[in-house]
């Protein structure tokens, strides 16, 4: 499903020439849940956002599904993010003036599928969420409003399930249950799901994890 290699990100501050990224190598199977670890500022969200095509590398080639990212314009790159990932933010990153169902529909609405409404509670009631589908954002704890976003992420069925501290503003036991429904998620639908967190305990629950450190991988492949 994924295979970089030597990906180099680099970016000038003032005159200084920073190296974010420094020739990494990664595979991840289709079907796999495969996390990224490393302390705070190594890495692992330039890595995360170039895998979405969010971004493009100074050097090196991220295939995704197949796509060498590096060679789509910003329409093949917005078409990959559409077709292919869905994505879930350490924030959650709901829009507040719409409920639950209203939220996870956007995509749904945008992708022209019928009964948008009602496929969106469906998919709430997948996540757990079947009592609240009425709620806004403001209404709903963290998990809850982690849940809805995660629902969201996986409503046009993506390939590819990209999560960037989904726990990171989750206490331990809501964030544990986050990353359960996230492989629980997977398994059911046969995805691909990479996930950041700087919690051991929580990589624990991927078939393997990525060490980053200074924008090198610690560990290689396992
Ligand atoms: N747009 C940017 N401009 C300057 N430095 C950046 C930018 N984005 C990231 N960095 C730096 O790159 C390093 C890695 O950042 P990041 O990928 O966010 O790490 P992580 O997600 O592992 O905390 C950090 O030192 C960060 O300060
Ligand atoms: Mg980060």
């Amino acid at each position: 499903m994924i295979q970089v290699r030597d990906l180099v990100m680099q970016l000038s501050s003032g005159r200084r020439l920073l190296t974010i990224l420094d020739g990494i190598a990664l595979d991840v199977e289709a079907g796999e849940v495969c996390a990224i670890t490393g302390p705070s500022g190594s890495g692992k969200s330039t890595l995360l956002g170039l895998l979405a095509g969010l971004d493009r590398p100074t050097a090196g080639s991220i295939v995704v599904a197949g796509a060498e990212l590096t060679r789509l314009d910003q329409d093949g790159l917005a078409r990959f993010r559409r077709e292919t990932l869905g994505y879930v933010f350490q924030s959650f990153h709901l829009i507040p003036t719409l409920t639950a169902a209203e939220n996870v529909a956007v995509p749904l609405e945008i992708a022209g599928v019928p009964d948008a409404l009602a496929r969106a509670r469906e998919l709430l009631d997948e996540v757990g969420l079947a009592g609240r589908t009425q709620h806004y954002p403001a209404e709903l704890s963290g998990g809850e409003q982690q849940r809805a976003a995660v629902a969201r992420a996986v409503a046009l069925r993506p390939k590819l399930l990209l999560a960037d501290e989904p726990t990171g503003n989750l206490d331990s036991a809501t964030g544990a249950q986050i990353i359960e429904l996230l492989v629980a998620l997977n398994r059911e639908r046969g995805s691909t799901l990479v996930f950041v967190t700087h919690d051991e305990a929580l990589a624990r629950h991927a078939g393997r994890s990525v060490r980053l450190r200074d924008g090198r991988v610690l560990n290689g492949q396992l």
